[in-house]
């Protein structure tokens, strides 16, 4: 199947009230997994692209490996760059053909970041391209002990609903991610975990009061840091801390049900492929066969993949609607 465009898994997912699984991928057995993961649960996906992982990895073989999983795959794909940090880097994903791009000027005041995003979307827009933006910012496990935690403070870091519309209608951005106590990695929250879910709600009611209609919103940071997972990484060898943890993902679901269309999942699959990779190096000490770790790697992201889309997202099922 030929790349789908962004534009319509989006409205494809706000009519069936299921979120699109959003997962980073950085090399080919992260790309064969996420795929044949969603293949097998019949589900749409976007593959994102953050600018460590051109790096990396190089944005040509990037796009060949893409080219590679569309051809040999029959379930919608779009691609899409993650956290794209200024319109050079947006123009180059969108003259590359990418189905939507992210600008995330979440760091500068107000007004800069509506300028910059307004210049992507006004580029993209000509290209047959959709945007994200960002407002508020996301932070650590130090966002909820300061007074901007909770709280509707407009100066503070969490998305502000009466901000996202004046964003939203000044930039002419496709979908916004909010800050509602997100934020990225392993190490989410100190002490009690929570989502301002009530703060998602407020959002997306003046969003939709505004006459936005049904917005599309974006959840960064959606890892849940699986326990499990924690525990194999630490007994074979691994430091992480007793402190590593993700969002629930019974906040993922309800969240979904909110009005989050798009959900970022990076961090959990760096968790299954290093808890593979770990377990598997220990328990073949003599095997040095790469493709025996890497394959290993490969299939718990998979199975991490399939529980996601179909117990979490809700999109299983929902490749040929
Ligand atoms: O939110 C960021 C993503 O997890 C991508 O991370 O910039 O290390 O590729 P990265
Ligand atoms: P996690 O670190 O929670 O996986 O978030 C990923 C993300 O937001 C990518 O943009
Ligand atoms: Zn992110």
């Amino acid at each position: 199947m030929p790349l789908t465009h962004t534009k319509e898994l989006f409205a494809k997912a706000l009519k069936g009230k299921y979120a699109l699984g959003a997962f980073n991928v950085n090399n080919m057995e992260l790309l064969q997994a996420i795929v044949e993961a969603c293949e097998e649960e019949k589900a749409p996906v976007m593959l994102q692209i953050s600018k460590g992982a051109r790096q990396y990895a190089s944005a040509v073989y990037l796009k060949k490996l893409i080219e590679a999983a569309i051809s040999t795959s029959n379930i919608p794909i779009a691609v899409h760059l993650d956290h794209g940090d200024s319109f050079d880097l947006c123009k180059e994903c969108i003259d590359e053909g990418f189905t939507s791009v992210m600008i995330d000027g979440s760091h500068e005041p107000f007004d800069k970041n509506v300028e910059v995003c307004k210049r992507v979307v006004d580029y993209a827009h000509k290209h047959n391209c959709v945007v994200e933006g960002e407002l508020g910012m996301l932070v650590g496990a130090q966002h909820d002990d300061g007074e901007e935690g909770g709280g509707y403070s407009k100066g503070g870091v969490y998305t502000h609903p009466e901000e996202a519309v004046a964003f939203v209608r000044q930039t002419g951005v496709d979908s916004l991610a909010v800050a509602i106590g997100n934020s990225h990695g392993a190490y989410k929250f100190k002490g009690e975990q929570r989502l301002d879910l009530d703060r998602l709600r407020a959002i997306k009611k003046a969003l939709m009061e505004a006459g936005l209609g049904d917005y599309p919103l974006v959840l960064h940071g959606a890892s849940s840091v699986p326990k499990d997972l924690v525990q194999v990484i630490n007994k074979y060898g691994g430091k992480l801390g007793d402190d590593a943890a993700g969002v629930p993902e019974a906040d993922i679901e309800i969240a979904r049900r909110i009005g989050c269309t798009k959900v970022n999942i990076d961090t959990d699959l760096r968790l299954a492929m290093t808890a593979a990779i770990r377990q598997s190096l220990a328990e073949n000490p003599k095997e040095f066969d790469p493709r025996k770790y890497l394959g290993a790697a490969r299939a718990r992201v998979k199975e991490l993949v399939r529980h996601k889309v179909h117990d979490v997202l809700c999109c299983a099922g929902h490749a040929f609607d």
